[in-house]
């Protein structure tokens, strides 16, 4: 895969390996456990330029590519998925769709603690009865004239908690459908803005999911992101670049997977060898291997379009439906290698196959993702 990496991509790619074996391991057995947020980790990642990678320097990011920001979710994701979906979330959810939809005043009051890590950020779409159907919006925000009054609750919103910085996707003329919803900047500190109990998670339990509720909340007129309606049309598109994200984070859960069931495969003995000379385990790790090897072309192949101009839609809504089964698989293989210790937390991936499930449902399931596919391939 060399082929497609610069050099100083490579030096990111380190960097990123580095920080997760060093910070991002010691505890993550216990994050897991304990539902913990890692706050000092995150707090390091905003140091190290990871919440804001793709942010003009001018904003305080890091102004890197996106083929630099998926290596970097890769790598965190190969120990900590947790952390990398803050990460990712933050970075091309909320800071990518400030930047570039965002007028300089938002730019300048809202990008630039996200980008540097003082604060984070949550994109705030899925609702009770809106995950798949994102036009279906309820939550109201009713035009004030100089401001908007929302109501309504969010749901299943990562950094839920954590963040301070909110992008409120809410609908203020029900007869114009989609298009009469907007994207809003809302801050915790709102009176009226509540944040509800957390999610108690099957994977990803280190980062905080949790609904948000809206009680007659003032929102500035100057906190709308674009025109008045453009609020569907900025989810999709901040959308298609968080599949890339996850995609990435996919990636990495699987082949954090493969990697401890390849070395234990070599260490394990069973009938006298090495359980890696056991044919059923080899052909194991070979579809591993190859599926990884053909998940990271896709996910690869989605940052590149998007960092040279093209239309990313169709490339990463393919990297994320098939690095997100490629993640599924691989970890209920790797559980399989390590047998009964697969099943203990202590060997680690049976949390990775925990981990490996979101991949398949946020940032649209992967039934959505065969829809956005089918209609691109089919569209004349
Ligand atoms: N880019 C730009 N525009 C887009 C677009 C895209 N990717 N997808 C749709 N649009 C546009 C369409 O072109 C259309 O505009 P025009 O009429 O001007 O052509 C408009 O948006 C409406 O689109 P559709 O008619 O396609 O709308 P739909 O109701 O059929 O829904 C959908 C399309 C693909 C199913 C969409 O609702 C969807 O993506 N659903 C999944 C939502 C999702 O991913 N939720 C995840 C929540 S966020 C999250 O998980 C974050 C987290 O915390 C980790």
């Amino acid at each position: 895969m060399d082929f497609l990496i610069s050099e100083e991509q490579k030096m990111i790619k380190q960097a990123a390996k580095d920080f997760a074996e060093l910070e991002l391991l010691p505890g993550v057995i216990e994050r897991d456990e304990n539902q913990e947020f890692p706050v000092e980790q995150v707090k390091k990642m905003g140091e190290l330029g990871f919440m804001g990678m793709m942010v003009d320097p001018n904003f305080g990011g890091s102004g890197l590519d996106t083929l630099s920001y998926v290596l970097m979710i890769e790598e965190l994701s190969k120990i900590d998925a947790s952390s990398s979906v803050i990460a990712s979330v933050n970075n091309s959810l909320v800071c990518w769709g400030i930047e570039t939809f965002g007028s300089e005043a938002q730019k300048e009051k809202y990008l630039r603690p996200l980008a540097t890590g003082q604060k984070i950020g949550a994109f705030c779409l899925s609702e009770p009865e809106a995950g798949s159907d994102a036009t279906s919006q309820k939550t109201m925000a009713v035009d004030k004239g100089d401001h908007y009054i929302l109501n309504g609750t969010k749901n299943w919103i990562t950094n839920g908690n954590s963040a301070s910085i909110y992008l409120v996707i809410a609908q203020t003329y029900p007869e114009k459908g989609y298009k009469g919803i907007n994207a809003l900047i809302v801050e915790k500190a709102s009176p009226g803005f509540e944040v509800g109990p957390k999610e108690n998670k099957l994977g990803i339990r280190g980062s905080d999911t949790h609904s948000l509720i809206f009680n007659d909340v003032k929102v500035p007129k100057e906190n709308r992101i674009g025109a008045d309606g453009f609020g569907f049309k900025f989810a999709m598109k901040t959308l298609s670049g968080g599949r890339i994200g996850i995609a990435a984070q996919a990636l990495g859960i699987a082949e954090g997977a493969y990697e401890l069931a390849k070395k234990y495969a070599q260490e394990r003995k069973a009938f006298g060898t090495e359980i890696a000379n056991h044919q059923a385990i080899r052909f194991k790790l070979v579809d591993m291997h190859t599926q990884i090897e053909a998940a990271r072309l896709l996910v690869y192949k989605a940052a590149k379009e998007k960092d040279e101009g093209k239309d990313y839609v169709l490339s990463s809504a393919m990297a994320k439906l098939y690095a997100s089964k490629v993640a599924m698989d691989t970890a209920v293989e790797a559980v399989q290698i390590f047998g009964g210790n697969g099943f203990v937390k202590e060997y680690h991936v049976e949390r990775m196959m925990r981990d490996a499930k979101i991949t398949q449902i946020y940032e649209g399931t992967s039934e959505i993702q065969k829809l956005v596919i089918s209609r691109e391939i089919l569209k004349k």
